[in-house]
């Protein structure tokens, strides 16, 4: 037996025992007297005591041990005189008997300890390593037991877990498919799943009635601190069942997950449209831990003082609260921050209402105190308050703006991790208009349902027609987002038509599913969370990097196993494909 405990068990309870202990040596301390290994695994930090004077030739050995090294120790369990209360181990230590190296380590590239001195990238390189770190593990015990959690009320409520496949025919609409080419099928290629969509509606016309799976899915697309090329969606299906059934199960699962990990109550989940995220906040999910809500001002200011105002489609503001004392400093930052081509507001204008009752603006030129107090009275602002406002074509500015208020939520402290603010955001449009292509696109997909109240409109004006689509938001976080499915073949073709496929097209790209459609497809729904996100938000952080065990960089690269690489000739002549090199020719 290689050991009869780990490193993360022992207690005062223990002390006399004989165990025998393996792990990897995460430091040594040499006393002169006496040598100390702390011996770690997945369990936690056990305390090793050498003694010179007891075993010389032992402690000589122990001396001899270099950071990382893989040990088996044999030893009695004491009472540590020093206690380390910071570990749960801390009242013990081992009084080691018998040492042997079962293997030993290079030295390794960072420090493997909650605060590395490894940069991001090395960490990333060394992946094996920096997942020995406590905290990094810990990230993924978390991960291990929402799972567990998921899957537990999941199968409570009857959902049945069913594998689908990752070799799946590419279809337009949605990202960029990773791609995957046919060596017997020459010429044709495979794409991975952006998500199960379509095989959960076939489940559904299968009569599976309630689906789920913890799924990969694949998308080629430009990824950020909460986006992967390959991530993981929680994936959900139901049959007979409207908006209002999948919001109620699955503000359910939240329950459940917030109170077995958190001890949280959630209170019922806030239900907001569409619209009224994008006019109180310019974001589709918006983050509620903090106000600063918007305040449209175009009515409030004086016509005809300030040309940019008079020819600005919409002018709205946020009131920071005690912000009046802002430096010129600061202020200029924040223009700069507007300015920049992500946010992309032409410049910033500011009230700052001073404590003594004055105010002081960028727009002092145009407007005279009186101006300014009824914006300050339309905004809720008091003394000591800064408003901020920018000015321009509604949708975009809004969405700046929105930018403009996670910032100062940002500066201000008032975004705390910790503090979980979750609501339903409903009533999305169906379609949303592609300038460039000059055609519409499915906000959601081609396969959601429009509110049968809106649906006459999808030939006459489909801007206009609501989706039964409904996204979760946690702290400005889309987890999850789901919809009502069309399945009524007519409705579908109907649908595929706004979109700008010939009946021909949508037949050919996505034949196999209006196909099934004419075999009795029940009414169904469901949603797809990111699991990914929803670990990193009860993780307390931005990035889900972290709880993923073996992630991509930024350019989508897997710096330790350096993919993707190119491969041999052979392999490309087997697959009929042509390098990248010869291509350029
Ligand atoms: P959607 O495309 O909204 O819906 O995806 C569902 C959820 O998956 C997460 N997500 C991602 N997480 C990490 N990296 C990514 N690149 C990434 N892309 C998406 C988000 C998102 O809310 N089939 C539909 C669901 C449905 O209608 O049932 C779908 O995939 O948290």
């Amino acid at each position: 037996m290689y050991r009869t405990k780990n490193n993360g068990e022992l207690r005062l309870a223990d002390v006399g025992k004989q165990v025998t202990l393996c792990g990897w040596v995460q430091r040594s301390r040499d006393l002169g007297g006496m040598t100390f290994v702390d011996l770690r695994d997945r369990y936690g930090i056990t305390q090793i005591v050498f003694n010179m004077e007891t075993d010389a030739a032992l402690c000589g050995k122990a001396r001899e041990l270099g950071r990382e090294y893989v040990v088996q120790i044999k030893g009695t369990v004491a009472e540590r005189s020093n206690k380390n209360a910071k570990i749960p181990t801390g009242d013990i230590e081992i009084l080691a008997t018998e040492i042997t190296v079962l293997n030993p380590s290079k030295i390794p590239p960072f420090t493997i300890e909650n605060h590395s001195d490894g940069g991001d990238e090395l960490r990333m390189k060394y992946r094996y390593l920096d997942l020995r770190r406590d905290c990094v593990r810990q990230n993924l015990v978390l991960r291990h037991r929402l799972s567990i959690e998921i899957r537990k009320y999941m199968d409570e409520q009857g959902f049945m877990e069913i594998e689908t496949p990752f070799m799946v025919k590419s279809t337009p609409e949605g990202a960029r498919d990773f791609v995957v080419p046919s060596r017997m099928n020459p010429g044709e290629f495979y794409a991975l799943p952006q998500s199960p969509q379509q095989y959960k509606q076939l489940l559904m016309v299968a009569g599976m009635d309630r689906y789920f799976q913890i799924v990969r899915c694949f998308r080629d697309e430009d990824l950020r601190a909460d986006r992967q090329p390959e991530f993981t969606q929680l994936d959900c299906e139901m049959s007979f069942v409207e908006q209002e059934d999948v919001l109620q199960m699955f503000e359910g699962l939240m329950r459940h997950l917030f109170k077995v990990e958190k001890n949280i109550d959630l209170p019922p989940l806030q239900r907001m449209t569409w619209q009224t995220a994008m006019d109180k906040y310019g974001s589709d999910k918006p983050d509620l831990r903090f106000g600063m809500e918007f305040h449209a001002l175009k009515e409030v200011f004086p016509q005809g003082k300030f040309s940019l105002f008079d020819q600005s489609e919409w002018v709205g503001g946020i009131c920071v609260e005690g912000a009046s004392e802002y430096t010129r400093k600061q202020l200029d930052e924040l223009t700069d921050f507007v300015k920049r081509p992500q946010v992309g507001a032409g410049g910033l204008i500011y009230i700052k209402c001073n404590t003594d009752g004055t105010y002081k603006s960028s727009v002092d030129k145009f407007f005279d105190a009186d101006d300014l107090k009824r914006v300050a009275e339309a905004c809720g602002a008091k003394a000591g308050d800064l408003i901020l406002i920018l000015a321009g074509k509604a949708s975009k500015t809004k969405v700046s703006l929105g930018q403009l208020r996670l910032e100062m939520g940002n500066r201000l402290n008032l975004r705390d991790p910790f503090n979980y603010k979750v609501l339903w955001i409903v009533d999305f449009p169906l379609l949303e208009w592609d300038e460039e292509a000059g055609r519409f696109f499915a906000m959601h997909h081609p396969f959601t349902a429009p509110k049968p109240e809106d649906e006459a409109m999808l030939e006459t004006e489909p801007g206009k027609v609501r989706a039964n689509a409904y996204d979760m938001v946690i702290n400005g976080v889309e987890v999850g987002g789901g919809s009502i499915r069309i399945h009524s073949r007519d409705l579908q073709k109907r649908m595929f038509r706004a979109l700008g496929f010939s009946d021909e097209e949508a037949q050919k790209q996505f034949g196999f599913l209006m196909n099934a459609f004419e075999y009795g497809a029940p009414p169904h729904g469901g949603l797809a969370f990111g699991f990914d996100r929803l670990c990193a938000l009860f993780g307390g952080e931005d990035s889900i990097r972290d709880y993923i065990a073996f992630p991509k960089n930024n350019a989508g690269r897997d710096t330790m196993s350096e993919s993707p690489s190119p491969i041999s000739q052979a392999q490309l002549d087997e697959l009929f494909l042509k390098s990248t090199a010869e291509k350029r020719d």
